[in-house]
């Protein structure tokens, strides 16, 4: 039986050699050249005044959230449904986060929800492009000027969706990608914080290089190593200079998912609103209620067919790590569509080297197994 992968990458000569080039000369005086170079392209690229490379999107949400200065007693708000990354650093530096609904068509912070939740400590918003769709951002940015509040742009699954024309990262006062290896635009591991503020960007500077401003030798405070390999940056220059053709091969993916799932009851796929151009990361069935499938037992029905998928999050409020958090009984009951959303949710095979045929078959084993109605093979 043929294995079919969640995710993967598409890797050319180009990355090779740029990587072949960075392993045999980015060092000395050297040093900094991909990085550089990388970070420059992908500043104008996004549309930013600036952009920095770091280890992860994980260290970009971090860095963001200490260089706006959001600490113990601040909340910031999240939504529910999302990968635990998007959480995890408001823990780091003290504050609490709290869980918003998703709207029910975007599967992203739904404005109404978000000001919903907003009190006195609400200092920052982190909203979600989730599996390459977007929230209404306009919407989101209103809200959040209107109270003071900052918003970190988590476009780690969203490198080239648009909204109203605009590229994803380009809203926040800060915007963070990932470069995981099952990312559209991969190094491996890696990230991305973009900002237009220079005062946000001063303070990244020196917090990512253990509190020393740049170029100096004196240590005032203690702080966190967050930067990027050459050799990660030459592989990621090489991808930035295809992005592109990596967009556009995630949109014909889904393009032949919808070919091949057209007429089958039952089943929602991503939305791309008319404003919004989604990228589509992780090509994402929802399953009818109505079907009695949830999303094991559909992620059980094609694992027997050789499909590998992925579930949806789990809302946060949800997770053991969680317990004991302060908004988990407010979220719960008041989160309804992440609840719904995250129990039925399936994340189709949508690597980069999927071709047509694979996706028919992944489709006509998802026919199978809702047909079946037991998700069993
Ligand atoms: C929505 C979201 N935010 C943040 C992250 C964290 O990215 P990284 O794994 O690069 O730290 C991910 C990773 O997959 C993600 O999906």
């Amino acid at each position: 039986m043929k294995h079919i992968p969640i995710s993967g990458p598409w890797v050319t000569g180009r990355e090779i050699d740029y990587v072949a080039d960075a392993a045999a000369n980015a060092w000395y005086g050297n040093a900094n050249t991909y990085t550089g170079r990388f970070e420059r392209a992908f500043a104008e690229y996004i549309g930013v005044g600036h952009a920095v490379a770091v280890p992860s999107c994980t260290s970009a949400i971090h860095l963001s959230l200490a260089a706006l200065g959001i600490g113990p007693g601040d909340e910031v708000v999240v939504p529910d449904l999302t990968w635990i990354a998007s959480a995890a650093p408001v823990m780091y530096v003290g504050a609490t986060p709290v869980f918003a609904d998703v709207d029910p068509r975007t599967w992203c912070l739904s404005g109404e929800s978000f000001e919903s939740v907003i009190s006195a400590r609400t200092k920052a918003v982190i909203p979600v492009h989730l599996y390459g769709g977007m929230p209404e951002m306009r919407e989101i940015q209103a809200i959040a000027a209107r109270h003071g509040i900052a918003i970190v742009e988590d476009a780690a699954e969203a490198i080239g969706s648009r909204y109203e024309g605009r590229l994803a990262g380009s809203f926040g006062d800060t915007g963070v990608f990932s470069f995981h290896g099952s990312k559209t635009l991969t190094t491996g591991e890696g990230g991305m914080l973009v900002t237009n503020r220079d005062d946000v960007l001063a303070r990244v500077m020196v917090l990512r290089d253990h509190g020393r401003q740049p170029g100096d030798t004196s240590f005032v405070n203690t702080a966190y190593k967050y930067k990027m390999s050459a050799l990660q940056a030459a592989f990621g220059l090489a991808q930035l200079e295809r992005v592109g053709e990596l967009v556009e091969r995630k949109r014909r993916i889904f393009q032949w998912y919808t070919e091949a799932l057209r007429g089958l009851d039952g089943i929602v796929l991503n939305d791309e609103p008319p404003k919004v151009v989604n990228s589509y990361w992780m090509v994402t069935v929802i399953v009818d209620a109505k079907l009695g499938l949830d999303k094991t037992h559909v992620i059980a029905g094609l694992a027997a067919r050789g499909v590998t998928c992925r579930p949806m999050f789990s809302p946060l409020s949800s997770l053991p790590a969680f317990e004991d958090h302060p908004s988990r009984a407010r979220a719960r009951a008041a989160n309804a569509v992440s609840y719904a959303l995250g129990q039925y949710g399936v994340n189709l095979p949508s690597a980069l080297n999927l071709d047509e045929d694979t996706v028919r078959y992944v489709a006509d084993s998802l026919r199978a197994v809702l047909a079946s109605g037991s998700g069993a093979a």
